[in-house]
């Protein structure tokens, strides 16, 4: 079960229901696809659409890439990389990219244009098997493009042409972009991102589903899990019984009040991840027309000797987001010491999560006592399914919470300014016009 507590947010009762009459009509807009942005809500009933023979099409798939792979580079950037990174990291050994012994290690490229990054991976790959899924739905971004041309170049070189073809895969649109045109005309087994799911919300399409299961994850769990938070979350369920509608609400009352920014903690290193995704799946949703809380992430305890200061007594316009894991899937124990030099054997016996557990409720009520409200998300375990769930959880809720503000959650037409600005500067074809503009500003 993935539950919500409120009762550390700082919000009155009331304050909180006074936003259920919005989120009804935030989820009939939803429902009924008259909201703005309605062209893409594919993401809504995408977990309940599953069926599994589409499943074992991409297990098929990433079974040939893990039979003929040492390695596997996932290129892609934001909606179209961090959805990956973040359930592989979830469910991965922390010190390494593997769980499974027999899966291939798994890459993450295309997500940043650092000449060292680039060079550092081809020194990397020099003599390894590595295959590559080029997940692009524009199929015309220049950081996956570029990682890209020069993974597909050195895959061929390495592998020769008939192996490329093989575990070289692409995940983009059905038709356009550059992606479309070179998978099609090399022949590599593709993947449709539908035109209706955008690149937030697409970690349950191939994007996210074909580099979680090459790097040896059950997909159809983490499905499961996205299904029945899908019908937990759904338009029939009451109020104060929907985790979605609840933290939409929440948050929104949150935001009224003067909370500008909402920081989300985890308290399990291998949460990191969820924070990258969160922010991208929010800030890319809210932050428009002037509006939208500012999304942060933090790992605690790690970032509590470093932010938490600024969180206990800085400027209070803050809230957290915990999500809280009931067990860890491993057990180690504190060890007595004879000597106990360190003061520490009154933990002896003890597990080491009964720390961090006691550590997140410590800082929970010094949080509180310092006027930061608390939103606290629960899951059993970190495993597939939960993990499913968390993700319909966010996506949700953000289509609400999204709503309620009143802007178009399901654009981002500002990320198209550094592009234009890049391009100009680059003396791209067909920008002559801007290259001056912004000559003349330098
Ligand atoms: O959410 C989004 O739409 C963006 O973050 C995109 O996913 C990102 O810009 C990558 O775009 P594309 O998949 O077209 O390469």
């Amino acid at each position: 079960m993935t539950t919500i507590d409120l009762s550390k947010a700082l919000v009155g009762a009331d304050q909180i229901a006074a936003f259920e009459p919005k989120v009804a009509e935030a989820q009939k807009a939803l429902e009924e696809c008259t909201c703005k942005g309605n062209d893409f809500l594919g993401w809504m009933h995408l977990p309940s659409s599953i069926t599994p023979e589409f499943l074992a099409e991409i297990n098929a798939c990433a079974k040939t890439l893990q039979e003929n792979c040492e390695a596997v580079v996932v290129a892609g950037i934001g909606g179209s990389y961090l959805g990956a990174r973040m359930v592989i990291d979830a469910l991965s050994n922390s010190f390494g990219w593997l769980q499974k012994s027999d899966a291939p290690r798994i890459l993450f490229a295309g997500n940043n244009i650092g000449e060292d990054y680039l060079s550092e991976l081809i020194d990397y790959l020099q003599g390894v098997n590595f295959g590559v899924i080029n997940i692009s739905k524009s199929g015309t971004t220049t950081e996956t493009a570029l990682t890209f041309r020069l993974l597909k170049r050195m895959c061929e070189q390495q592998r020769g042409k008939d192996m490329a073809r093989k575990v070289i895969v692409a995940v983009t649109d059905a038709k356009k972009g550059a992606a479309r045109t070179t998978a099609d005309k090399e022949g590599y087994t593709s993947f449709i991102i539908p035109d209706n799911v955008g690149g937030r919300f697409s970690v349950l399409t191939p994007v996210g589903l074909l580099p979680i299961a090459v790097a040896g994850f059950d997909i159809a769990a983490l499905v499961k899990g996205a299904q029945d938070m899908e019908a937990q979350c759904g338009i029939d369920v009451p109020f104060a019984q929907n985790p979605a509608a609840q933290y939409a609400a929440v948050r929104n009352a949150l935001y009224q009040s003067g909370k500008k920014i909402e920081i989300l903690a985890n308290y399990q290193p291998k949460l990191h991840n969820l924070g990258e995704w969160w922010k991208q799946l929010y800030g890319e949703s809210e932050g428009k027309d002037g509006k939208g809380i500012f999304p942060a992430s933090v790992d605690l305890t790690t970032d509590l000797h470093s932010m938490g200061q600024w969180i206990q007594d800085g400027e209070r316009t803050i809230f957290e987001t915990v999500v809280s894991v009931a067990q860890p899937n491993r057990t180690l124990l504190f060890p007595s010491d004879e000597e106990n030099l360190d003061g520490l054997n009154f933990l002896a016996g003890k597990r080491v999560d009964e720390v961090n557990k006691m550590a997140e409720l410590g800082t929970q009520l010094a949080h509180v006592d310092g006027g930061v409200p608390n939103i606290k998300i629960s899951i059993d375990k970190l495993d597939e399914y939960h993990v499913g769930q968390l993700i319909y959880m966010f996506e949700r809720g953000c289509g609400i919470s999204g709503l309620i503000l009143g802007v178009n959650p399901f654009d981002q037409p500002g990320v198209e300014a550094y592009k234009k600005n890049m391009f100009a500067l680059l003396g791209k074809p067909g920008y002559e016009k801007e290259t001056q503009a912004i000559k003349a500003r330098l």
